[in-house]
């Protein structure tokens, strides 16, 4: 076993190898789980191995619980079993087992958590925008959700590689070179690169509808651009190098890093092949002078691979792209993380990638549309609040938060912890909600200091920190080291058992790609905390007691810290 288990695995491990001396299995390798409660009235945690092996064993589930409580002896650090309900069984931790057990993380780096992502590589392909254009709000959720994956998987092991996968290729420049030639307007480009160059295409879009002589020039740039022109070609890279230059400013602001930034326009090179592939697997047949691969058989209408002008499809170039990565990374597990409207492309080409023998996990992580009550955010559309808009309102509103709680802190620091505040609320609304269904963004709700928000974990760390400073200031000789951590209220063992649970929470957030499992888990721990807090006395209990519950606050402060850390949000030691 290693070194910090959980209750859980610990539990998992003794179930098992007990039901093995007290029954025979006939060898047969059973795993019988253990799983948290959610009331204390069942214990702490509960096994259903007595329903699992009333078959195997022709008994009823609970003459088997019975007979298992009877004969095997307690664990040391189980007070007690019992029976419940049709045979549940359930376990009971002992205190000083608890005690023991958070005290040993304070030396663990992960806070108990196993790092099973040790060895295996996954890449996130998330963010992603659209060269040229504005990153909108649609966008901010694949940013906030796709960085808080990223990090989840980076603390569970994983060597994960974030990859930006830029919108950088496509129909569009051909009407972007002529536009940008004609309508420039150098100084707005200086002020503000991607809202000109969105403008310039605008303006060229409409000019194509009215003017046909203008769609055949737009055309012709971009064949020349396609076949490497060296003055298209520098002008498409000032396209880019101008989006990232913004889309970087956003980033730094939400501190989120790519490991590469790897658009469309990076696996260009490998489109023909990859039709010839099709072909040669038979899976793409020509439609309409377009090349189409029929996905009837699968339940989903046909995917275009080459349009009937010759150009390629989103499809082709995400499976390019698969290909590509499996070559150069032979990932475990790609992750895409993109809005819901994305769906039928990645079962589409997923279906595809897998006909051609491109056996990758692939998984695409899905979201809904944010729905702010100004306008619904989506795509090309008009009416959009601007990302950096939004960012700019968290934190002016965060400010205001600040110095009327904090009004004689220093500027700069008011306006740091603002920032804290602002970004964290954003991410925070975002990432707390189930991913899959439409959030309502409210600024109300973002910032509200009482409910489930950024703001409220943010002011419960760091009161918690300021116990922790008061204790000190009081007791500036303690040692803490000296004195062993121990459960005896019963709300330090609500508090303890919530503190053990951290590495589930991150695991079960990671694998169902759900940082609101994270959010979950965090707001809990605060609520008991606060229980804690305003049950027993901190400062004021008699020593020995008083080190012991300074310590089950730091610990509370270091996976409040962690947690928030994990989703991307900063904290404070001060508010
Ligand atoms: N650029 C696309 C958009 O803005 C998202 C790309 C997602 N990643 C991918 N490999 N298809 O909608």
């Amino acid at each position: 076993m290693r070194e910090f288990a959980t209750f859980e695995e610990r539990l998992s491990a003794w179930t098992t190898e007990a039901m093995k001396s007290v029954f025979d299995l006939g060898g047969c390798d059973v795993n019988l789980g253990v799983s948290p409660t959610n009331n204390d009235k069942f214990g702490d945690y509960q096994c259903n191995a007595a329903m699992v092996l009333t078959k195997q064993l022709g008994k009823a589930p609970r003459q088997i619980a019975q007979e298992f409580v009877d004969a095997a002896p307690l664990p040391d650090f189980v007070s007690k079993i019992d029976i419940a309900g049709p045979g549940f069984i359930n376990f009971h931790l002992s205190n000083d087992a608890l005690a023991a057990h958070i005290q040993a993380l304070e030396n663990d780096r992960y806070l108990g958590t196993e790092q099973v992502g040790e060895g295996k590589k996954v890449i996130i392909d998330y963010s992603s925008p659209n060269v040229a254009k504005s990153m909108h709000i649609g966008h901010i959720r694949s940013t906030v959700i796709g960085n808080a994956i990223d990090r989840l998987y980076r603390f569970l092991g994983y060597d994960v590689i974030a990859d930006n996968h830029l919108g950088d290729w496509g129909t569009q420049f051909g009407l972007m070179l002529v536009g940008y030639r004609e309508f420039v307007n150098e100084e707005a480009l200086a002020a503000s690169p991607v809202e000109e160059l969105e403008r310039i295409y605008v303006a060229s879009y409409n000019k194509s509808k009215e003017d046909p002589t203008w769609r055949d020039l737009a055309k012709a740039e971009l064949v020349k651009l396609q076949q490497g022109d060296a003055e298209n070609r520098a002008l498409w890279e000032k396209f880019i190098e101008l989006s990232i230059g913004e889309f970087n400013k956003i980033y730094d602001r939400l501190d989120v890093k790519f490991d590469l930034y790897r658009g469309e326009s990076f696996y260009n090179d490998r489109l023909p092949k990859m039709i010839r592939t099709l072909e040669e697997k038979g899976l793409a047949k020509e439609s309409d002078g377009a090349l189409i691969v029929d996905l009837e058989e699968d339940g989903m209408p046909i995917c275009i691979v080459r349009k009937s002008d010759g150009g390629f499809n989103y499809a082709t170039t995400d499976l390019a792209t698969v290909e590509s990565r499996i070559e150069e990374f032979d990932p475990d597990r790609i992750i895409y993380v993109t809005d819901e409207r994305q769906q039928l492309h990645f079962r589409q080409f997923f279906t595809i990638a897998e006909k051609i023998g491109l056996t990758a996990n692939l998984v695409h992580v899905w979201f809904g549309l944010m729905r702010l009550p100004e306008a619904t955010f989506s795509t090309r559309e008009g009416n959009v609040i601007k990302l950096a808009a939004l960012l700019d309102e968290a934190e002016s509103r965060a400010l205001e938060m600040v110095k009327s709680s904090s009004p004689d802190m220093p500027e700069e620091q008011q306006k740091d912890l603002a920032k804290a505040i602002g970004i964290g609320a954003i991410k925070y609304t975002d990432l707390s909600q189930n991913p899959q269904s439409l959030v309502t963004f409210t600024w109300e709700k973002a910032l509200n200091m009482e409910g489930n928000s950024a703001p409220y974990l943010q002011y419960a760390y760091a009161r918690i920190s300021s116990v922790y400073d008061k204790y000190h200031a009081q007791f500036p000789d303690s040692d803490l080291s000296k004195c062993s951590l121990k459960i005896e209220h019963e709300i330090e063992r609500r508090l303890a058992i919530k503190l053990s649970r951290f590495p589930a929470a991150v695991q079960a957030a990671a694998d169902n790609y759900r940082p609101n499992i994270m959010t979950d888990y965090l707001y809990d721990l605060a609520q008991i905390y606060s229980s804690f807090y305003q049950n027993v006395p901190f400062l004021k209990a008699e020593e020995g007691v008083r080190e012991s519950r300074i310590r089950l606050c730091r610990s509370t402060a270091r996976t409040l810290k962690q947690g928030l850390n994990l989703l991307g949000i900063e904290t404070r030691e001060r508010i």
